[in-house]
């Protein structure tokens, strides 16, 4: 989408000479990017060519995506992420000292690298548990064979969109996150937490971009500014943090459902759905309820010993494992529902976003469940043994980054295979267009429908042994 409270995007960059002048053009004063109470001159203001000091040099291709998917269509790199750190670049070149620089939502190190193979230091706050695995994953593909960086290459920390990375940043970098919540939430953090004096470049891709990100950044900033963007990216330019900035408070709604009752949702800004109880998770609940399956018991497994003899062997449970994982649990709605359906049941909400385990957590605790209901926050259940779970529920996330991927739920029913045990059941709902089918079969076992609506499709998978 043309982003339109920002200038065109130059389409000739390549006419312009290295100066940023184009040709024929009558020599200008040089206008330096600057902050100051008449508002915000960015370096691409009059069209001149950004330096690629930190880009030029480095390779992009060595960063990798996992631990998400691979995919033919996406790097993990993008325009944005070059364009972000060119502008960067371009307020230096004019002279700003960036001081404490913090990257926000970086998912895989594109723009945090390159600033460390620069000399900076870098703090990187992240909400997703993948994005700091990736990123981590990729600073060691850097490494040498003893573990060390290059010579010269600054230290990086890697921690929340919280206090220990934004106190005192004077440069504030963000991967412009897909949700006008999820950005009021980190405008305000960084508004109350960086140095009053903090320049915060805030890039994305056009098609995942609208005008509204412009004035929620300037619920936080007194001075907003949008960029000419380049290659269908954007930066917004925002600096002069309002005094007295709160964050949004979590939302709290009280939710009504068939055969469960009221449930008090709490959703944190940068939760999936916030507070509002997700249609599809709605009818999942209703048919959990309806149904009011006995937890199952898992089965035997079968092994080949080395001497080719087929055994079963009995199903051990492993201690401190949940009896129910809400898989993906956001503001915990379906943790909440398995701790009514299964009364003795211990549930574990998993979810790899920060808040969204905060939310969970406060779900749990104003439905009288904490005791119950334990919340953590991991990517893909990564923590949980393979084979140790009777029950997970599973409404699979279809968002990487700003881009749908159903990858990202296939990644999920795989985790939800690995982590059953012989005989237990995935109980998942999906929006009925989706090709969950084969995959639920492929990585779990036989799967039925149990319940559908004019969207969504229900389905139990039961883990083959
Ligand atoms: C469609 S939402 C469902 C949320 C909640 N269960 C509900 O019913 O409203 C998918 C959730 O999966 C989470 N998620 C996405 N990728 C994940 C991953 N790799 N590991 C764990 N959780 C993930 C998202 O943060 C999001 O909260």
């Amino acid at each position: 989408m043309p982003h339109p409270h920002g200038p065109h995007e130059h389409e000739h960059e390549h006419d312009h000479h290295p100066d940023g002048s184009h040709p024929g053009d009558a020599p200008r004063p040089l206008r330096r990017s600057t902050v100051g109470p008449e508002g915000i001159l960015t370096p691409d203001v009059d069209g001149r060519a950004l330096p690629g000091t930190w880009t030029r040099g480095f390779d992009f291709h060595v960063l990798d995506r996992a631990p998400l998917t691979a995919s033919r269509e996406r790097q993990a790199h993008d325009a944005a992420d070059l364009l972000l750190l060119d502008t960067l670049a371009g307020w230096v070149a004019d002279g700003r000292d960036p001081g404490p620089v913090a990257v926000l939502h970086d998912q895989h190190g594109a723009v945090t690298l390159p600033l460390l193979a620069a000399g900076l230091d870098v703090a990187l706050g992240v909400d997703e548990a993948s994005a700091a695995r990736s990123t981590a994953a990729n600073l060691d593909r850097f490494r040498d064979e003893a573990g060390a960086l290059p010579p010269g290459w600054g230290r990086l920390r890697i921690g929340g969109v919280d206090e220990t990375v934004l106190a005192g940043a004077r440069t504030v970098l963000i991967l412009l996150p897909r949700a006008l919540d999820a950005l009021h939430l980190t405008a305000a953090r960084v508004a109350r937490l960086a140095a009053p004096d903090v320049l915060v470049l805030a890039a994305g891709r056009d098609k995942h971009m609208s005008p509204a990100m412009n004035e929620v950044l300037a619920r936080s900033f007194t001075h907003v500014l949008a960029g000419r963007g380049r290659a269908k990216s954007r930066v917004l330019t925002a600096a002069g943090p309002r005094p007295g900035v709160a964050e949004p408070e979590p939302r709290r709604r009280v939710h009504r459902i068939t055969g469960v009752g009221e449930v008090t949702l709490v959703g944190g800004w940068a939760t999936f759905g916030g507070a509002a109880a997700d249609p599809g998770s709605v009818l999942l609940a209703r048919t959990l309820a309806e149904h009011s399956p006995a937890l199952p018991v898992p089965a035997a497994r079968r092994m080949r010993t080395d001497s080719g003899l087929e055994v079963q062997v009995p199903f051990r449970p492993v201690p401190g494992a949940p009896d129910v994982v809400d898989a993906g649990s956001g503001n915990g709605l379906l943790a909440v529902v398995a701790a009514r359906v299964w009364p003795p049941a211990r549930v574990l909400a998993s979810d790899q976003s920060a808040d969204a385990v905060a939310s969970s957590a406060a779900t749990a605790a104003a439905n009288g469940l904490a005791e119950r209901i334990t919340a953590v926050q991991d990517d893909a259940l990564s923590t949980l043994a393979d084979g140790s779970v009777p029950v997970v529920l599973l409404n699979p996330p279809f968002h990487d980054g700003a881009a749908v991927d159903p990858s990202v739920g296939h990644r999920m029913i795989e985790a939800a295979g690995r982590v059953l045990a012989p005989g237990g059941q995935l109980w998942c709902v999906w929006n009925s267009h989706l090709r969950h089918r084969p995959v639920l079969e492929a990585a779990v076992g036989p799967t039925r429908q149990v319940a559908r609506n004019r969207t969504f499709t229900v389905t139990v998978s039961t883990r083959r042994p």
